[in-house]
């Protein structure tokens, strides 16, 4: 029985979606959310940068009490997870896109993967694509732009819409039949990605697999929290805290949304 928290950091407020999915699995776990939106996207910076921004992040996690942490990035995980595993004591989750279940149910076997410049190249991806994805055709295809519009709350743009139908229709017209977003940011645009595709083609994240494995690793660990009582939720932005409270919804007067700098 252990009721520290659950710390889960993300380049911003993409990694919400992961938290949502943690809290509705755990609902009794206490957690402490970080969007590091003044440094978004990270997808474009050096792997050496969003190692930096993530230490910085583990650090004040762990300065809150953080049983476990969650890098709900997977620009984040897939170039800072193994330095911060070998750095901390802590079990670390990871996210990586969601290519394997993909990649066993395509029909088309052409299989579209929409994620960061700074996921599609790091080696994690290469061997994910590598084990899992064997005889399927991996369309990879860079986000550039989204996170940014993302961050900036306004789901419903034209902008975003035009952008997001320019990295789409290509992988259609290749035959697409499963599109995998391997950004923790996208699941935002799943109600307009619905509108864009046909009904043959799904739409696949990580967030169910990453709060599944949450909750095995803290019971593997002997950390899982017993209390009967509804957990307690801190959220800490160093971006626009509207906006986060905007895409938290269910934040009640127990679960709070904090500006700080960090
Ligand atoms: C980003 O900060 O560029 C996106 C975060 C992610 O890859 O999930």
């Amino acid at each position: 029985m252990d009721k520290r928290p659950i710390g889960i950091f993300d380049s911003g407020i993409g990694g919400s979606s992961i938290w949502g999915e943690i809290e509705e699995l755990l609902p009794n776990e206490n957690c402490i959310y970080l969007a590091d939106s003044k440094n978004a996207p990270y997808g474009e910076k050096p792997k050496e940068q969003i190692v930096k921004f993530s230490v910085k992040n583990t650090e004040f996690l762990l300065s809150q009490g953080c049983k476990i942490i969650v890098v709900a990035c997977n620009t984040a995980t897939t170039n800072a997870i193994d330095f911060l595993r070998t750095s901390y004591e802590v079990p670390f989750i990871g996210i990586e896109p969601a290519l394997k279940p993909a990649a066993i149910n395509s029909k088309s076997k052409i299989v579209g993967v929409l994620a960061t410049k700074g996921t599609l190249s790091s080696s994690l991806f290469h061997s994910t694509t590598k084990n899992h994805a064997a005889g399927i055709t991996v369309l990879e295809q860079s986000g550039t732009g989204l996170v940014e519009l993302i961050e900036s709350g306004n789901l419903e743009s034209a902008e975003l819409y035009q952008l997001l139908e320019s990295y789409i229709m290509p992988m259609l017209d290749k035959g697409m039949d499963y599109l995998v977003l391997g950004c923790t940011h996208y699941p935002y645009l799943i109600p307009i990605l619905k509108k864009m595709l046909p009904s043959n083609v799904m739409i696949i994240d990580s967030g169910q697999a990453v709060a599944r494995q949450t909750k095995m690793v803290l019971d593997k660990n002997n950390l899982l929290n017993m209390s009967p009582e509804q957990g307690i939720h801190q959220f800490y932005t160093n971006g626009d805290k509207k906006i986060l409270e905007a895409i938290l919804k269910n934040v009640t007067a127990n679960n709070t949304v904090s500006l700080k700098d960090f």
